[in-house]
C-alpha cells in the first residue's frame, strides 16, 4: 500500500516501455546509476534533475555540490565539486536519450537531449496515443472531496472554485490511471434542517403533496424560516426538537428532510450539468451512523479529553482543541470529517484523500489530519501514504477588488454567471460573422465551450492560493493568457492541417518527424515535457502548472515554430504537419485535464 513518493526508482515499476515520454524520469534513472558509482559510500542519493535555466543544455543534474560536501574530508579522491560533476558525467551509462553533456561552474552536469530520440518519441505518441504519456503516480485510489455546497443555502462562487479546481484535479489523477472517487460532501445534516422542516410543516400542512412547488425558491424559503427562527422563541424551541427527531430517524422528519435535499440537489445539478462535472454525493448525513463508533475508537486510544463539557482532541502546535462531541452531546463538522476520513481510509481504501475548499478551512483540516495521525490512521511523515491533503484556494473578488457580488449585492447565482459567460462569447462570435457561416448548433456549442472554458481557465491559471478577480472582459479577451486565445490557437492548428488537404492519419503511419530547425526542436522538446509537467501538477495538486505549460506550448508553436517554419508547401511538409498534429493532441489533452471542451473551427 505504501510507496515512497517522488523518487526515481522506476526500476520497481512494472513496465518501462520504449518511447514512453517522461524525460525527467528517464534522465533520473541514468543519473541514478552514475551516482551509485561515483558516490558508492553515500546511500540513497536521489538524483536532482531540472530543466536548464541557462542555455548550456536542456536538463541539468544538480547533485555534485551537495555530494561533495557529504564526502569531503572523508578520504575522497575529488578535490572540488566540479570534479564530482565531471565524474558524474563520465559515469553516465550509454543512452540514446542524451546527445551530449558538459559540466559547468561548480559541477552542474548539463545534458542536451537527442533530437532523434525526441522525434522517435513523438512519432510513437502519434501512433500509440497520448495515454502512453500518462504520469505514474504512487497511489492507486484517491478521494477528491470537492464542490460540497450546503443544502438550502446558496451555492456561492467559493463552491464554483472548488468545483472547477476539484474537477481538474480529479481529471489529472484519472488520466494518470488513478481510481478517483469524486465526492460531493454536501452539508445535508446541519441544525438548519430543524427550522426548515418546522417552517415547512407550519406553512404547508399538505407539504407531502405540494412540497416541491411550494418551496420553489429554496433560498427565499431558507431566509423566511430563519427570520421565523430568530423572532419566535416557541418556533425556535420546536425547530431544535425537530433536529433531534430528524437525527433520531423519525420518518415524517426524514421524509421532509429528503424532500428539501432533493430540491437543492436539482439546483446544484444545473450547475454541474453546465460545467460537465461528475460528482458522487456522499453528504454529511451518510457518515452519521458511523460517528459513535469512530469516537469510541478514538476514546479507547486515549485521545479524547473532557473540556468545558465538550469532548475534544488536542493536537500538536494548535492552541485550541478539536471538538468532537459538543457539550449538548451533538456531533459537529469535525466529528463528521473525522468519520469521513476514517471511512475513506478503511472502507474505501483510498491512499490519497484530497479536500478542496477555501483557505479559511485550513485550520480545520490541519487539526483533523493531526488527530488522524495521533490515532495512527495516517503516517507521521508528510511524504508517506496514505496521505490527506487540503487544497485551499483564495477568494473570488469583483472588479471593485471586494468580495464578488452581483449588482443587487445579493449572492451571485452561479447558473446566471455561466449563462452570461456563454451569452457574451456568443455575441463575440456573431460579431465575427459566425452566425452566417455556421449552423445554429455550431454557434451554440462553440459559445458554450468558449464561455464556460473562459470561466474555468480564468480560475485555474492562477496559483489557487491567491485571490482572483472575476472579470468577464478579461477572461473573454482573445489575446493574452485566456481560454479564448488558447482555444482559437488550437482551432487554427486544426485548420492548417485541414487546409493542407493531406490525410493526417495516413501521414502518421508513413511519415517521420525531423527536428532540424531550432524552432522544430524547441517545440518537440516542449511536447515531450507534457508528461513530467502533469506529474508535477498532480504531486503538488496545482492545476495552474498545466495551464502554464499549455500557454507556453501555444506560444512556442506560434512564435518559435510557425513563424519560422513554413508548413504547407514546404519540403518538410509531412514532418511539420505531424508536429502540428502532435501539438493539437497535447493541447487537447491539456484542455481535457482542465475540463475545457476544445473547438476545432474558428
Ligand atoms: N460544505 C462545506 C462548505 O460549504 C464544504 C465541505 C468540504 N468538505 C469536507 N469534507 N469538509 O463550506
Amino acid at each position: 500500500l505504501i510507496f515512497a513518493a517522488n523518487t526515481y526508482s522506476v526500476s520497481t515499476m512494472a513496465t518501462d516501455e520504449e518511447n514512453v515520454g517522461n524525460v525527467k524520469r528517464k534522465l533520473g534513472k541514468l543519473f541514478e546509476q552514475s551516482l551509485r558509482t561515483v558516490a558508492s559510500d553515500v546511500p540513497d542519493v536521489e538524483p536532482s534533475i531540472v530543466p536548464c535555466t541557462a542555455k548550456f543544455g536542456d536538463y541539468q543534474c544538480n547533485n555534485a555540490m551537495r555530494l561533495f560536501s557529504q564526502i569531503k574530508g572523508k578520504g575522497t579522491e575529488f578535490n572540488n565539486p566540479n570534479a564530482v560533476g565531471q565524474a558524474i558525467m563520465k559515469n553516465l551509462p550509454q543512452s540514446e536519450i542524451i546527445e551530449s553533456s558538459s559540466v559547468a561552474g561548480p559541477g552542474f552536469v548539463n545534458v542536451v537531449i537527442s533530437k532523434n530520440w525526441i522525434s522517435k518519441t513523438i512519432q510513437a505518441m502519434l501512433i500509440n496515443g497520448i495515454e502512453k504519456w500518462a504520469p505514474r503516480l504512487a497511489v492507486k485510489r484517491a478521494v477528491v472531496d470537492f464542490s460540497s455546497p450546503n443544502i438550502a443555502k446558496e451555492m456561492h462562487v467559493g463552491h464554483l472554485r472548488s468545483t472547477i479546481i476539484g474537477d481538474a484535479l480529479a481529471r489529472m489523477f484519472e488520466f494518470s490511471n488513478v481510481d478517483v472517487l469524486r465526492r460531493n460532501h454536501v452539508g445535508d445534516w446541519g441544525t438548519q434542517f430543524g427550522m426548515l422542516i418546522e417552517y415547512l410543516f407550519e406553512n404547508y400542512p399538505n407539504w407531502e403533496d405540494v412540497g416541491e412547488t411550494a418551496i420553489g425558491d429554496l433560498q427565499a424559503f431558507y431566509k423566511a424560516s430563519k427570520q421565523r427562527f430568530d423572532s419566535d422563541a416557541a418556533f425556535k424551541e420546536r425547530a431544535q426538537q425537530a433536529v433531534v427527531r430528524l437525527q433520531g430517524g423519525e420518518s415524517k422528519y426524514r421524509k421532509a428532510w429528503s424532500q428539501i435535499c432533493e430540491i437543492s440537489r436539482k439546483e446544484f445539478d444545473r450547475v454541474y450539468q453546465r460545467l460537465g462535472v461528475q460528482l458522487e454525493e456522499k453528504g454529511e448525513s451518510f457518515y452519521n451512523p458511523h460517528i459513535p463508533g469512530v469516537i469510541k475508537a478514538l476514546t479507547d486510544l486515549g485521545l479524547v479529553e473532557e473540556s468545558k463539557g465538550a469532548r475534544v482532541i488536542f493536537v500538536e502546535k494548535v492552541n485550541i482543541p478539536l471538538i468532537v462531541v459538543k457539550s449538548d452531546g451533538g456531533y459537529n463538522y469535525a466529528s463528521t470529517d473525522l468519520t469521513a476520513l476514517w471511512y475513506r481510509l478503511n472502507e474505501e481504501k483510498a491512499e490519497w484523500i484530497i479536500y478542496v475548499t477555501d483557505v479559511g478551512q485550513q485550520q480545520h483540516f490541519e487539526m483533523v489530519f493531526k488527530a488522524a495521525k495521533r490515532a495512527g490512521w495516517l503516517p507521521a511523515s508528510e511524504n508517506a501514504y496514505p496521505k490527506a491533503s487540503h487544497v485551499g484556494f483564495g477568494l473570488v473578488l469583483g472588479e471593485d477588488g471586494k468580495r464578488f457580488r452581483t449588482r443587487s449585492t445579493e449572492v451571485v447565482r452561479l447558473v446566471d454567471l455561466l449563462d452570461e459567460a456563454k451569452a457574451r462569447s456568443k455575441a463575440a462570435l456573431i460579431e465575427r460573422g459566425k452566425a452566417e457561416q455556421w449552423t445554429e448548433q455550431e454557434l451554440e456549442q462553440t459559445a458554450e465551450a468558449v464561455g464556460y472554458g473562459a470561466v474555468k481557465y480564468a480560475d485555474l491559471k492562477n496559483n489557487r492560493l491567491t485571490n482572483y478577480t472575476f472579470d468577464f472582459d478579461q477572461m473573454l479577451n482573445d489575446k493574452g493568457n485566456t481560454a479564448v486565445y488558447l482555444l482559437y490557437a488550437h482551432a487554427r492548428i486544426c485548420s492548417i492541417i485541414r487546409k493542407s488537404g493531406k490525410d493526417i492519419e495516413e501521414l502518421k503511419k508513413t511519415g517521420t518527424v525531423v527536428l532540424d530547425h531550432e524552432g522544430e526542436r524547441e517545440l518537440g522538446l516542449h511536447l515531450l515535457q507534457f508528461s513530467e509537467v502533469v506529474e508535477e501538477a498532480c504531486n503538488n495538486l496545482l492545476p495552474n502548472v498545466v495551464c502554464e505549460y499549455l500557454y507556453n506550448l501555444s506560444e512556442i508553436f506560434t512564435k518559435k515554430f510557425y513563424s519560422n517554419c513554413q508548413v504547407v508547401g514546404s519540403k518538410e511538409e509531412t514532418s511539420r504537419l505531424l508536429l502540428c498534429e502532435a501539438t493539437a493532441i497535447v493541447m487537447r489533452k491539456c484542455f481535457y485535464l482542465l475540463g475545457i471542451v476544445p473547438v476545432y473551427k474558428i
